[in-house]
């Protein structure tokens, strides 16, 4: 049996995690959630006053900066230079800022670093925008999970109320719509399914019924 790399790639609110979490603990891999890193990110230099659009200084942050994750129930816990920022980092000023922060090359760069050297001994499930394309193009397993805005939506609104946040409907769908284009749209590594992605529409699957799909396909390659 192999180690294999999973890379789960697609748009907001996708059900990426979930997923990926599920997957993870089902084959006793490590699950490794990339948006979290960027979120890191972005919720750190919004509490420095570092400019979201300004490279060099983003990083010259980052040098300082350290991101880790421990286990969790039912959620992975993410540490920012050691403080837990699990909750902060799904407020909505950093979900509506993580576009722009995610599309400045230094930022990239330094997280696809630290991301490789996670999945580097494989056993990951890593999911996020860019890990089939760019960060692991040699995965053995890359999905791409789509929804429709709709169902998207539906799926944070309920999120959202688990976590007392009580945005409407149509705020998140424009939201997610915002956030879609802006990670589809920029410069470097932009969301994009890769060549050799299996894509899987999510819109009228149960968790459980897309768990079970990428889970014959991974035990079918390992
Ligand atoms: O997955 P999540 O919604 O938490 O990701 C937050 C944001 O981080 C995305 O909207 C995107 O801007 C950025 N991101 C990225 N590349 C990744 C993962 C996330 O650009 N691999």
């Amino acid at each position: 049996k192999k180690e294999l790399q999973v890379a789960i790639d697609g748009p907001a609110s996708a059900g990426k995690s979930t997923v990926a979490k599920k997957i993870a603990h089902r084959f006793k891999y490590v699950y490794c959630d990339t948006g979290a890193m960027y979120r890191t990110v972005t919720l750190k230099a919004m509490r420095e006053n570092v400019a979201l659009d300004d490279p060099e200084a983003l990083a010259k942050m980052l040098t300082k900066t350290e991101i880790t994750f421990k286990p969790g129930n039912p959620e992975q816990l993410v540490f920012l230079d050691g403080q837990e920022v699990t909750m902060a980092i799904r407020q909505p000023d950093v979900t509506n800022n993580v576009s722009t922060v995610a599309a400045q090359g230094t930022v990239r760069a330094d997280l696809t670093n630290r991301q490789r050297q996670i999945a580097e001994a494989g056993g990951i499930v890593m999911d996020g925008r860019d890990i089939g394309t760019s960060v692991l193009p040699d995965a053995e397993v890359k999905i791409f999970l789509v929804a429709s805005v709709e169902e998207r939506a539906q799926r944070r609104f309920k999120d959202n109320a688990e976590k007392g946040i009580h945005t409407p409907i149509e705020t998140l769908k424009k939201e997610i719509e915002t956030r879609d284009h802006k990670d589809s749209t920029r410069a470097i590594s932009p969301l994009t399914q890769a060549k050799d992605a299996i894509r899987l529409d999510t819109t009228a699957l149960s968790i459980d019924e897309v768990v079970a799909k990428i889970s014959d396909i991974i035990v079918q390659k390992r």
